[in-house]
């Protein structure tokens, strides 16, 4: 088997028990033909010697930033690197690495590469369990790092629970999966929307929705991890996915002013945002105070930023929207199909349990005039992204064959 044939694979291995486990899986590595590259922090030295793992990798393990025979080996080994993979990741690692902090090579590596990141973490329970690394974890994968969940068994020291590094088959099944992501989007520019638009009241009070923008950033996540340069203009304050150009919005206004900009020069416009339909025809620069009545607000529309791109959209641009429907989700989404001259959009029924707003699970239609309706069934939004992204990809080949 040589299923990772030339894939020049960085081992990064931290300080904890797991560490010893961390031998079998560079033996695997190699044995499945990878280059495996071992980067080891002072720490997992007390748990296995650097010898076992040179012996068994495919170079000798590198711990140090400062006594490479390389000048810079953090960015030599991130940007040679077609993945990395850490195993055991422990609770200081992820830190570091949400952070940003590069305290030593392995963290450093981590920062300076952009090839995909798939993290074992391996701890006692209480640790896995406690907020602060569950955020860690939150972040890393909302930025696109790959995490190989722990699983629950025998402890250090006696104990049983969740915490125990995930089996090395889980692990190069990840490798394999992360590694076969297609790169089909190399070269294609895309702006993707995200979260529901406010618009201002007063100086303290908004008209907003209930988007949360996870499936807009699972779709920038995804489409540059496939390899598209992505604008993500976002009204959610979250960490942008890796590699992605993030512009911060609020009104429909502004969402429109940052889209059309950056449309001049996309290839692809996916709408992902809930943008309000209706905003105040008059902001108060005050706060409204309770003693002067009910106050009396008057809505007018937001412009319509689809609909707008639809009618100037340049030969080959593909234009995606969302419909988030409550009743006739099909006949509802074809409707705005056709009205906003789109070339796909992603049909959801957000009255269904797991589908849509706030879930980190969606299951969507997708309808477009070049192929027959898609089901996307109830899976991570990641999943449904990657769904989404092979239907335009399909969308651009047949738009490029009847040039
Ligand atoms: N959209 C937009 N600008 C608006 C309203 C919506 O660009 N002012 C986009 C959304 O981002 C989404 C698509 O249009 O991709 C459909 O949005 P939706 O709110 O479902 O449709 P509407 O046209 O607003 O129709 P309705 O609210 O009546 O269902």
């Amino acid at each position: 088997m040589s299923q990772l044939a030339s894939r020049r694979i960085v081992l990064g291995v931290s300080g904890g028990i797991a560490a010893y486990k961390s031998v079998e899986l560079c033996r695997r590595l190699v044995d499945l033909g990878a280059h495996v590259v071992p980067v080891m922090t002072a720490d997992a030295h007390r748990f296995i010697g650097p010898v076992t793992l040179s012996a068994l990798a495919s170079e000798p393990v590198h711990t140090s930033l400062w006594d490479d025979a390389s000048v810079i080996p953090h960015t030599q080994l991130g940007q040679t690197a077609d993945i990395i993979v850490v195993a055991p990741a422990t609770a200081r690692v992820l830190s570091s690495y949400a952070t940003g902090s590069s305290e030593d090579l392995l963290t450093a590596t981590l920062i300076a590469t952009r090839a995909p990141v798939v993290v074992c973490p391996a701890m006692h329970t209480e640790m896995w369990e406690h907020a602060a690394v569950q955020d860690n974890i939150k972040i890393l994968r909302s930025r696109g790092v790959h995490i190989v969940e722990p699983e629950t068994g025998r402890l250090a020291g006696g104990d049983v629970g969740a915490g125990r590094l995930a089996s090395t088959e889980r692990i190069c099944a990840e490798i394999i999966r992360v590694l076969g992501i297609s790169q089909d989007l190399v070269g294609v520019d895309i702006v993707v929307t995200a979260g529901g638009t406010r618009e201002p009241i007063d100086a303290v009070r908004v008209i907003a929705n209930r988007s949360s923008g996870k499936q807009g950033y699972a779709v920038a996540a995804v489409a540059a991890q496939r390899g598209a340069r992505v604008t993500l203009i976002t009204t959610v304050d979250r960490v942008a996915p890796v590699g992605v150009v993030e512009i911060q919005v609020e009104t429909a206004q502004q969402m429109k002013d940052a889209v059309d900009t950056a449309a001049l020069s996309a290839d692809v416009v996916i709408m992902a945002a809930a943008v309000a339909d209706f905003r105040p025809v008059i902001r108060a620069d005050q706060k409204l105070k309770k003693a002067d009545g009910i106050p009396n607000i008057v809505l007018e529309p937001t412009p319509d930023i689809l609909a707008s791109l639809g009618q100037r959209k340049r030969p080959g641009q593909i234009l995606v929207g969302f419909a988030a429907e409550t009743s006739s989700l099909v006949a509802h989404a074809t409707a705005k199909l056709t009205s906003k001259c789109l070339d796909l959009i992603v049909a959801n029924d957000v009255s269904a349990l797991g589908v849509g707003f706030g879930y980190d699970t969606n299951a969507v239609v997708l309808l477009s005039p070049y192929a027959p309706p898609v089901n996307v069934a109830l899976a991570d939004k990641h999943t449904v992204a990657h769904a989404l992204l092979d239907s335009v990809v399909e969308i651009r080949n047949q738009k490029q064959e009847t040039k």
